[in-house]
């Protein structure tokens, strides 16, 4: 606090002089900090006397809001450091959505449809924040599921669009089963049903798409293998392979009917974000962002994991940590022809990213 003092001492007379003679209030607020008894509170709001404010003091709807802003880091035993790592001293300019509820609206129980897979309410929305979706874009999650990301995408304005190569997952359950909900019953629910494109089937390492459809936004969480298959189309067994090329029903070749469902192989979750990197600068125009999520084992040289491609420049690494592993947001922007970023391919990387193995191995 200190140091935040001194910074306000210095150039504070010009900043406060329109709101000298306001009604005001004071707010400290921590972030991972434990709530502060009213005593200290108000040891901290004394401390900025100095700044000589004449209006009154007014609790609610005050006409200026001041806030001390302390940001604390969680020690080995998981309990906030006693001393806050970082304090900020500010106007209230405006509010978030968060503060109107919106997190709390989007509450994945709260859904029409949801399962094993949805992403949270919360952090979908961050991303898609992070991401720019704005009022009329094009918005693609190429791992769609239940559509966390395209609800969250829909509600900032963008008309979204998702693919998945699991058909159970977009079509919300199994034919003939009852009172099947799916994506675009959450869109209709939060009223952004004109916000919903389509989903399609489709393993997104054989796009289906047009080769020169260019979609503003792409946002996902890729497959880790964890909760869902980590799959693409083909088989590793040659032989019945052969078998299928040649199978005909109906006098048809069997691949050709509607009805036919592709084998599938594993494939790694290196593979995928390579492809993703790949779709994404080949999709995006100048200034378009992708964001997606990265898991990683905590051991791991992390940085050294994270996926590159010479047209998208790395903006933002963002992590949540939870125990022995950490997910990561990476946040890119598709630059014109004069930028050439590194390249870092799934060779070029330091190591395999086996979260997969690692995770079902509890990262021994
Ligand atoms: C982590 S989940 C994404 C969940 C989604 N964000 C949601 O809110 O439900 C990854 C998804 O990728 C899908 N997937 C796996 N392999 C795929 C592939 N080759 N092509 C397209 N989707 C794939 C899985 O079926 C799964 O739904």
């Amino acid at each position: 606090m200190d140091d935040v003092h001194a910074d306000v001492r210095t150039r504070y007379e010009k900043l406060t002089e329109p709101y000298m003679d306001c009604t005001f209030k004071f707010e400290v607020v921590e972030y991972q900090g434990a709530k502060k008894a009213k005593k200290e509170q108000i040891r901290i709001i004394d401390s900025f006397k100095y700044l000589g404010l004449r209006g009154k003091i007014r609790l609610s709807n005050p006409a200026q809001v001041f806030t001390v802003l302390q940001s604390y880091s969680i020690e080995a035993d998981l309990c906030p450091r006693s001393e806050p790592d970082y304090c900020w001293f500010g106007r209230q300019v405006g509010l978030s959505a968060r503060s109107h509820g919106i997190v709390d609206r989007y509450e994945i129980a709260k859904r029409p449809y949801f399962g094993t897979t949805t992403f949270e309410s919360e952090l979908s929305l961050v991303t898609c924040n992070l991401a720019l979706v704005k009022e009329g874009q094009l918005v693609y999650d190429p791992f769609v599921g239940t559509g966390s990301f395209a609800l969250a995408a829909g509600h900032f304005g963008g008309y979204t669009f998702g693919s998945d190569i699991d058909f159970l997952a977009l079509k919300g359950g199994r034919p003939g089963q009852k009172d099947i909900k799916r994506l675009k019953d959450n869109f209709k629910h939060y009223g952004t049903q004109t916000k919903f494109g389509d989903v399609l089937c489709m393993d997104f390492t054989n796009s289906a798409l047009r080769k020169d459809l260019i979609v503003d936004t792409i946002v996902c969480d890729p497959p880790y293998g964890i909760r869902e298959g980590l799959r693409v189309c083909g088989t590793t067994n040659l032989e019945s392979a052969k078998l299928t090329e040649n199978k005909l029903i109906d006098g048809e070749k069997a691949f050709l009917r509607r009805e036919y469902v592709q084998p599938k192989k594993p494939c790694t979750l290196d593979f995928m974000l390579d492809d993703l990197l790949r779709f994404s600068a080949e999709r995006l125009p100048v200034g378009g962002r992708l964001c997606f999520w990265m898991p990683a084992a905590d051991d791991e040289d992390i940085p050294r994991l994270i996926p590159q491609h010479e047209k998208l420049e790395l903006i933002y690494v963002l992590e949540q940590s939870f125990y022995r592993w950490s997910r990561r947001l990476l946040v890119y922007v598709k630059r014109d022809g004069s930028y050439t970023g590194k390249t870092v391919t799934k060779e070029e990387r330091a190591h395999e990213n086996n979260f997969r193995e690692r995770y079902f191995n509890r990262f021994i």
